[in-house]
C-alpha cells in the first residue's frame, strides 16, 4: 500500500470510530453479544491472564475492556503491570485518557498499529482485542507486534470469522458483519486458516487457538532464538 492509501485507510479508521465513549460501549456490547457470540466475561478471562510486567495494549479503544480486566486481576490476586496502550481514533483514545486520568501505571498513545513509535523488544506480552479485523493493513500491524514483543512474549487476540452456527443466529451475524464494513469500523471477518496463517507469517509461534461463537481466540508468541 501506497503512503496515499495507508493514509486514507487511517483516516477511515478514524472517521468510522468518532462516537463518544459511551455510544461505543453500548454498541460494542451489542456486536460482541449478536456478532461475536461471546461474553464479556469470556474476554476478561482469556485477556486476563496475558498480561505481565511490561504490557502493550494494542487499539485500546475507550479502554472499558482493559478496565474490566484490571478489575479482574486485582480480585484475583494478581500482579499489577506497567502498561501502554495506543489506538489511532482520538474519540476512542479520549475516552481510555478520561477512563485511566489517575491509573499512574498506563500510558496512552496515539499510534498507528503499522507504524509503531516503539523500539524493538519493547514489550514483555501484548493483547489486541476485538481489533485485529478491524486494521486495513493486518499483516503489517501483525509484524509491527512482533516486532515490539520481546522474545518468548505473547501475544493474545481475538479475531472475527465469518458467521457461522445455525439460523438465524448466522444471519444476524452476517448482517452485522456487513452493517460494520459499510460503516468501516470492520475491516473483515476472516476463516480461521488464513489468519493463523499470517499470524505465523508475522513471526509468531501459535500456542493456543480456540473458536469460542464466532471468533477465534488465539495466544500467540514470539519464538526465542
Ligand atoms: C472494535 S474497536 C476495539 C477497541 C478495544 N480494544 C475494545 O476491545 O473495545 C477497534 C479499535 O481499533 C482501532 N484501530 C483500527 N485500526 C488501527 C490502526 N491502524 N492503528 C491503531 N488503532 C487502530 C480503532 O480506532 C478502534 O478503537
Amino acid at each position: 500500500m501506497n503512503n496515499a492509501l495507508h493514509d486514507a485507510a487511517l483516516a477511515k479508521i478514524e472517521s468510522a470510530y468518532d462516537s463518544p465513549p459511551w455510544w461505543y460501549d453500548i454498541r460494542g456490547f451489542f456486536i460482541l453479544t449478536f456478532s461475536y457470540r461471546s461474553t464479556l466475561m469470556q474476554q476478561v478471562r482469556f485477556f486476563g491472564r496475558n498480561i505481565s510486567e511490561h504490557h502493550l495494549e494494542a487499539a485500546i479503544g475507550t479502554g472499558t475492556l482493559l478496565d474490566l480486566i484490571l478489575r479482574w486481576r486485582r480480585w484475583k490476586g494478581l500482579p499489577t503491570a506497567k502498561i501502554v496502550g495506543f489506538d489511532y481514533a482520538e474519540p476512542m483514545l479520549a475516552g481510555a485518557r478520561k477512563r485511566f486520568a489517575h491509573c499512574k501505571d498506563i500510558r496512552l498513545e496515539r499510534e498507528d498499529a503499522t507504524r509503531l513509535a516503539y523500539a524493538d523488544e519493547s514489550f514483555s506480552s501484548a493483547n489486541i482485542t476485538n481489533a485485529v479485523h478491524c486494521f486495513p493493513q493486518v499483516d503489517l500491524a501483525l509484524s509491527e507486534l512482533h516486532r515490539v514483543l520481546k522474545p518468548g512474549a505473547t501475544a493474545a487476540m481475538n479475531v472475527l470469522l465469518y458467521a457461522r452456527g445455525p439460523w438465524p443466529l448466522r444471519q444476524i451475524s452476517d448482517r452485522i458483519a456487513a452493517w460494520g464494513m459499510r460503516k468501516g469500523i470492520l475491516e473483515t471477518p476472516y476463516e480461521q486458516a488464513d489468519i493463523e496463517a499470517r499470524v505465523r507469517n508475522a513471526g509468531f509461534d501459535i500456542v493456543e487457538a480456540r473458536v469460542s461463537g464466532n471468533a477465534l481466540m488465539l495466544l500467540a508468541r514470539k519464538p526465542v532464538r
